[in-house]
């Protein structure tokens, strides 16, 4: 071969190696970028969705306090004054005293139960009161205000949870026990706080009937319910792991789990 030729040749291929070079470079690159893309997409929906959830969440919070004031504030007073009235009955025959004895009763059974229910709605109570607190509250309500019985344990030390979070988890801990009273036809509920070294838990278990977890049916019925879906959107909103346990005939168990470094 000439050497003017394998000169050439040699320019040929080498230009041809550089552009093929450049040309997987510029694949590459192009590719990292779209990839970058949809990540951030993906962040930036991701973050949509949590702002979202926040800010539907802050709405709730306040519509339960304002709730609360009400219930305090107005039903509560005017039930007050009710069972004052009928304090200062004028002259009446032992018939109507017993009638007006029963009636008292009531009222103050109701001025308690919606002071109950009052607390439980209050978010500046439960954050004065504490998780732990709040909980056994709650589980205590359960058991004085129906036939279901209740245990509540603490594992480990307590420690300090950042106040936000243990409102989202404390209003997770009552959809469970709502569910639980509403579906489970349970006789006890126990309610277990683990304080870890990593994580702090929370396990809610009820011995009732239990129900089929991914039945497609339930889920398409028009009137299915968003508290197993909130609950899970809850959690993740906090950092925290939500698992159900459940089956026909075989209780209901929910496990949350908020691992060390997300609790501080
Ligand atoms: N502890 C439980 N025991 C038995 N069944 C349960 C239990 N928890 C949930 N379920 C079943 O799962 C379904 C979905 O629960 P979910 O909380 O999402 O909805 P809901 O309680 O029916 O309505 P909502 O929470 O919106 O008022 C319930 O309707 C019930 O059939
Ligand atoms: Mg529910």
């Amino acid at each position: 071969m000439p050497p003017d030729l394998k000169s050439y040749l040699l320019v040929f291929l080498g230009t041809f190696l550089f552009l093929g070079a450049f040309i997987i470079l510029l694949a590459t690159l192009y590719t990292k970028k779209q990839q970058r893309n949809k990540n951030e997409k993906k962040e930036m929906q991701l973050q949509y969705h949590q702002t979202l959830l926040q800010s539907q969440l802050e709405i709730q919070e306040q519509t339960f306090k304002n709730i609360s004031q009400e219930i305090h504030d107005n039903i509560g007073q005017a039930l007050t004054l009710a069972k004052l009235n009928l304090n200062t009955m004028p002259s009446v025959t032992d018939q109507q005293k017993e009638k007006i004895f029963t009636t008292k009763e009531i009222i103050s059974k109701t001025i308690s139960d919606l002071r109950d229910l009052s607390r439980s709605l209050n978010t500046d109570y439960i954050a004065d009161m504490g998780l732990q607190k709040a909980i056994e509250y709650e589980m205590n309500l359960i058991s004085k205000s129906s036939s279901i019985k209740t245990e509540t344990i603490t594992e480990g030390k307590p420690f300090v949870i950042d106040k936000q979070k243990e409102l989202i988890l404390f209003r997770i801990v009552q959809e469970v026990l709502n569910n639980a009273i509403k579906h489970s036809e349970a006789k006890s509920i126990i309610a277990k706080m683990i304080y870890g070294s990593d994580s702090f838990e929370l396990l809610i278990t009820d011995n009732g009937k239990g129900f089929k977890i991914d039945d497609p049916k339930r889920e398409k019925q028009p009137g299915s319910g968003l508290g197993l879906r909130n609950m899970d959107n809850r959690a993740k909103l906090i950092g925290a792991s939500f698992s159900m346990n459940s089956g026909p005939g075989a209780g209901t168990e929910v496990r949350i789990i908020l691992p060390f470094s997300h609790s501080v």
